[in-house]
């Protein structure tokens, strides 16, 4: 399994696939310029809380070179603009700004060039994601039970992170054991990750998957076959509150009629313990093409009002259970966080 990485450090540059060309294309894009890794970054080459963040680890690398080619040891006074524009690539990931902020904290100590310290320090966060979810895929799957049926929503994978993935490091972790029957991977629009990434991802497992709309879950649901709703996240408040892709709060609100359990995979790295409820993390809103246009091709009303927001957000109460590499929540709440923070 694995045999692509969404992000790669090679030959002195950080080497994206490109996600938005998937499944029909694998094609890997070269960066060594810090803006344009953030200009990739918003324009979803690389997507997914945990690969943007190992992705902006590896542009704080690029920016330093820079800065450091151009100024020499005063490369840190030269480098804060950069990181400002990197910082500002998408708002919901904290992952982006947590691995800003630990990349930030050697600067401190690095006395002449700095490349060496920092992608010493960049491959460090991407080693730590890729063992993350590897322990967060034992510890989920230890919750299902055999034959389970289970949902997963947007692309919580491999390509979502480091390597291995959040919910489809569960969903791997407990097919490989045998817990897991049927996975149904729902459509994600407008970007289709869905559609277009998980089945992929699973397929390449040979894991058996069905593509289904996002308004077909609840039926799945209804008929009883689904025990579970498995999505990643990319933020989690002090309250347990996650934001995850839109569509997330709809299928969680569902599963909660249904009796299905809802579990959420997610680094320590994507907890923000700065906020104190999902009504505090900023939702990024994206273009309207995205949903008035089907690739290219307009599909709604010239100048029609629209909305378009990419993530929501679904309270503590519909969550069963939030798994880190950390250990496991049981019906999250602000002191639970707190105790597996600390
Ligand atoms: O807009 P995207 O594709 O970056 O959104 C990704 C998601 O919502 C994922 O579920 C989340 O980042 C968790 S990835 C392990």
């Amino acid at each position: 399994m694995d045999n692509f990485n969404a992000v790669k450090w090679k030959a002195g540059m950080l080497t994206l696939l490109d996600q938005r060309k998937l499944p029909k294309e694998s094609i890997y894009l070269d960066y060594d310029d810090v803006k344009k890794v953030a200009d990739a970054i918003t324009d979803m080459v690389v997507r997914g809380a945990p690969a943007i963040g190992i992705a902006a680890a590896y542009g704080v690398v690029l920016g330093a070179r820079k800065a450091y080619a151009d100024h020499g040891n005063d490369w840190r006074d030269h480098i804060e603009s950069d990181l400002q524009y990197l910082a500002e690539a998408r708002p919901t990931a904290v992952n982006l700004h947590w691995a800003i902020k630990v990349m930030r904290e050697y600067f401190s100590d690095i006395e002449n060039d700095p490349e060496a310290i920092l992608l010493a320090a960049a491959k460090k966060i991407h080693q730590d994601d890729i063992d993350a979810n590897h322990e967060m895929g034992r510890l989920g799957a230890s919750l299902i039970q055999p034959n389970s049926q289970v949902v997963t929503h947007c692309n919580a994978g491999a390509l979502a992170t480091g390597g291995y993935g959040t919910a489809l490091g569960v969903i791997r972790s407990a097919y490989k054991n045998g817990l897991i029957d049927h996975v149904y991977s729902s459509e994600t629009r407008p970007w289709l990750q869905g559609a277009r990434l998980t089945s992929w991802e699973l397929q390449q497992d040979h894991i058996p998957v069905s593509l289904v709309i996002e308004s077909a879950v609840s039926t799945l649901m209804y008929a009883g076959k689904i025990q579970w709703l498995i999505v990643g996240s990319d933020r989690i408040t002090a309250n347990g509150d996650v934001a995850n892709k839109i569509g997330t709060y709809s299928h969680a609100v569902s599963a909660k009629y249904h009796g299905v359990k809802v579990m959420v995979v997610a680094p320590v790295s994507t907890i923000d313990m700065t906020l104190e409820t999902g009504q505090d993390i900023p939702i990024e809103h994206r273009d309207l093409a995205e949903i008035t246009d089907i690739q290219g091709i307009k599909i709604a009303p010239e100048n029609i009002h629209a909305i378009n927001p990419a993530f929501d957000i679904t309270p503590a109460e519909l969550i069963d259970v939030i798994v880190t590499e950390k250990g496991i929540i049981e019906q999250p709440n602000i002191e639970k966080i707190r105790s597996l923070y600390a």
